[in-house]
């Protein structure tokens, strides 16, 4: 560079003792931007750069980040309790897709709530009786987010870090030094906003603010073609290990049908003023009884096939009389597989749901899409109505 050209030995004394304070004075200027640009570049890591005029407005539109709290649904109605594994994905899947929808890197809370009524091992094992104690505690029963998710393989979709990772860290305090530039704390804001609105074009966005569950204040409510990951996108990320044991499964079962019979907690009936019991599922029950599978499958489901099945059913043999026409298999014939590898009911869940992804035909409880074949007719978003529960067959089989 002309700067630092070296005045000649022609040079008068005077001259050369100004110039040695020129250069000295560029050189501390030229040490001190350096300084800024390497502080800079430990607080984003991950920037990579090569072209040093460019390297401030890298940093800028590197990665960014969207964070919905360290936990699932809280603040919400769910910071002491949870919901089921369904709910809470239904939020995550929500929370993603907005970070696909904003190209930020998702911070994903790196431990899930386990409901207490979801937390004995082993499905066809249960002891308890279904009541939920809210009291327990959220630490208490949580898992280890990468224990139950891959996280690099959902980061090939949705770009995902975890919020006890290094990197998680090192945003924080980025953020931090950015003061206001680096984090927008935001409530009620609709995804386009966020995008389409350079005030929250920020390091961070911060939606931990609403008390709402996260899919509730997440999804775009007036616009339905806003769904961009389908609902079979996170049962397909289960971790390495949970994938592994299901294909195993699988390989073992051969060729197979599968039913999720989704009774327990669905089934719970409660008292009216006068003494009669009521249900929100009014036919559930009923169409969940062995004789009424083994009825209404019969003509997807040719006797002798082997039947895999997932329930919530707690009472032993409870489906043994479809063994008549099946050969009936639980995930509980695999314990010498299961056993060694589960920690709780959400990962034998999601190893079931692997399993009866590659059913080759599936029968699931409600009807959802309008090709799913079904155990029932009743609608699985109920009508928040408690009707008297139907036990007599309406129709011959
Ligand atoms: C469940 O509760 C009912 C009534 O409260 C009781 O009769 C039954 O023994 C309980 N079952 C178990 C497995 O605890
Ligand atoms: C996010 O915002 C909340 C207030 O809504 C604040 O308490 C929290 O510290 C913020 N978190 C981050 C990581 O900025
Ligand atoms: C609906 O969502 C899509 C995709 O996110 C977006 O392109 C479109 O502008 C939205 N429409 C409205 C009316 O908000
Ligand atoms: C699976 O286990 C049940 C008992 O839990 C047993 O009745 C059934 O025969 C077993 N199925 C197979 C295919 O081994």
């Amino acid at each position: 560079m002309a700067i630092f050209h070296r005045n000649s030995s022609k040079s008068k004394p005077t001259k050369q003792v100004r110039s040695t304070i020129l250069i000295f004075v560029i050189a501390v200027t030229a040490i001190a931007i350096l300084f800024l640009f390497s502080s800079l570049i430990s607080t984003n890591p991950f920037a990579s750069f090569s072209n040093p005029n460019s390297l401030y407005e890298e940093a800028w539109n590197s990665k960014k980040y969207l964070y919905w709290g360290n936990r699932i649904d809280c603040p919400g109605k769910h910071c002491d309790s949870c919901e089921g594994l369904g709910h809470q994905e239904s939020s995550l899947r929500c929370a993603l897709e907005e970070a696909l929808f904003l190209q930020r890197t998702f911070v994903m809370p790196s431990r899930m709530c386990i409901n207490p009524i979801h937390n004995k091992k082993g499905i066809l094992h249960r002891s308890t009786n279904g009541t939920t104690s809210t009291e327990e505690s959220w630490a208490a029963s949580s898992c280890a987010m990468d224990s139950l998710y891959d996280i690099d393989l959902i980061s090939k979709t949705v770009p995902t870090i975890l919020d006890n990772s290094k990197e998680w860290y090192h945003v924080l305090s980025a953020s931090m030094k950015l003061e206001a530039r680096g984090a927008a704390h935001v409530q009620g804001v609709s995804r386009v906003e966020l995008k389409e609105n350079s005030h929250y074009h920020k390091l961070l966005i911060n939606r931990t603010a609403s008390p709402l569950s996260w899919f509730v204040e997440c999804k775009d409510r007036k616009n339905r073609s806003a769904i961009m990951l389908p609902y079979s996108f996170l049962p397909s990320m289960s971790a390495r290990k949970l994938r592994d044991a299901a294909e195993k499964i699988r390989a073992l079962l051969g060729d197979y049908d599968a039913i999720h019979v989704r009774r327990g907690d669905k089934i719970k009936t409660r008292k009216d003023r006068f003494g009669v019991a009521r249900t929100l599922h009014p036919h559930l029950d009923r169409d969940t009884r062995p004789e009424f599978i083994l009825c209404r499958i019969a003509k997807w489901v040719p006797a002798g096939r082997t039947l895999f099945i997932a329930s919530n059913e707690r009472s032993p043999g409870f489906f043994s009389p479809l063994s008549v026409r099946y050969r009936v298999v639980y995930s509980s014939n695999y314990s010498h597989i299961l056993d060694p590898l589960i920690e709780n009911n959400y990962q034998l869940f999601m190893i079931e749901r692997l399993i009866m992804m590659g059913a080759k035909t599936f029968i699931k409880t409600y009807k959802e899409g309008d090709t799913d074949l079904s155990l029932t007719d009743d609608p699985k978003k109920s009508t928040k109505v408690w009707q008297i529960p139907v036990y007599n067959a309406d129709k011959p089989c």
